[in-house]
């Protein structure tokens, strides 16, 4: 007879001094396992206050990572060591070669501020931290930029185009993407490397036109890494706590379409919401992790061999802890 994987998850949690903790976009039969689950802002928060030695994180590497850096005596270990796509269009080169195009266009260096989205390599959030800059998820994006923008420095914003774009719309602020027509520094707030997820991009005007022509009155409620054109449509955006708060504070009877993953919109109130695209907005990389990975992950440290240990040179966990210690200071 195979494994009875969730009992012996059961058991190995009982047994272990570790926390198992998942993203909402996992799919459910991991999620269902997890003892913190949240947002990435959450889950950053809980992990860090959480007292366990070990932690099994089922999300992307950037989760896991960033768990390391704020709690570098913890043991984090990740059932499936995936990539967030986006988290791979920028390195520290591709960094510092945004901070070469700002100096070109006559911003010094010591005029910018950069932050960094959460789901970005150790490395770019070290180089973030050693400019003084901060990160900032898709739930505090507002509040981190305000305080950026205190310092009087022009914010370079990377790597998401869309969330850059959409925040300094939202906060009346003029905005560009290097690469993508003129992107002229001196004459933008906050300047956004040219990033995106390819996951939040399915969502086009089309899906919207289609659900309001076919449901007058339904709200679509969508992800700020939406394209900047799909957010504007929507009825609201927000991180994905913010809109599962949204749609379970909805009347029961209002019908709304939600322009995010799909196992996340799958969990949600099942009467009255859709998915906002004729696909299956799968992230194919959260949806890599499955309980037969969490089971091999925690039996792993029952055996004293733990596999798919995350670890992170001393220098990056010093100045990546810098700019994501500046973001969880401020509420
Ligand atoms: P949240 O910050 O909303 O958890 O988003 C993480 C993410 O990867 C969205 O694609
Ligand atoms: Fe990365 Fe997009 Fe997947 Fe989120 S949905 S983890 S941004 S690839």
């Amino acid at each position: 007879m195979g494994i009875d994987y969730k009992a012996e998850i059961e058991r190995l949690k009982q047994e272990l001094p570790v926390t198992v903790v998942a993203h909402y976009y996992q799919r459910d039969e991991v999620f269902e396992m997890a003892d913190i689950t949240g947002d990435s802002l959450e889950l950053a928060r809980k992990c860090k206050a959480d007292e366990n030695p070990w932690v099994v994180f089922c999300g992307v590497g950037f989760m896991g990572q960033s768990v390391k850096v704020i709690a570098p005596e913890k043991r984090v270990l990740m059932p499936k060591i995936a990539c967030c796509a986006m988290a791979r269009m920028i390195d520290g080169s591709y960094f510092d070669d945004s901070i070469d195009y700002m100096v070109k266009h006559g911003i010094e260096k010591e005029n910018i501020l950069p932050i960094t989205y959460i789901n970005s390599d150790a490395t770019v959030k070290a180089k973030v931290g050693e400019m003084g800059g901060m990160v900032c998820t898709s739930s505090n994006a507002f509040k981190i930029i305000e305080k950026g923008l205190e310092s009087g420095k022009k914010i370079l914003f990377v790597p998401d185009r869309c969330l850059g774009q959409n925040f300094a719309i939202q906060m009346g602020l003029k905005s560009c993407v290097i690469g993508e027509g003129e992107c002229d520094p001196k004459e933008a707030d906050v300047i956004c490397f040219n990033g995106f997820c390819s996951v939040h991009q399915l969502f086009t005007l089309d899906d919207i036109e289609f659900y309001r022509n076919k449901f007058p009155g339904i709200k679509i409620a969508v992800h700020p890494e939406c394209d900047p054109k799909i957010v504007a449509a929507a009825d609201f955006s927000g991180s994905t706590s913010q809109l599962i708060k949204y749609v379970s504070e909805l009347d029961p009877e209002q019908k709304v379409a939600v322009g995010t993953e799909y196992n996340l919109v799958n969990r949600m109130r099942k009467k009255n919401t859709y998915v906002l695209s004729s696909t299956k907005p799968e992230c194919p990389t959260m949806n890599e992790t499955t309980l037969e990975d969490l089971y091999n992950t925690l039996k792993s440290i029952e055996d004293d061999q733990p596999i798919n240990e995350i670890v992170v040179d001393p220098h990056t966990v010093k100045y990546a802890n810098l700019a994501l210690e500046r973001m969880l200071e401020i509420k």
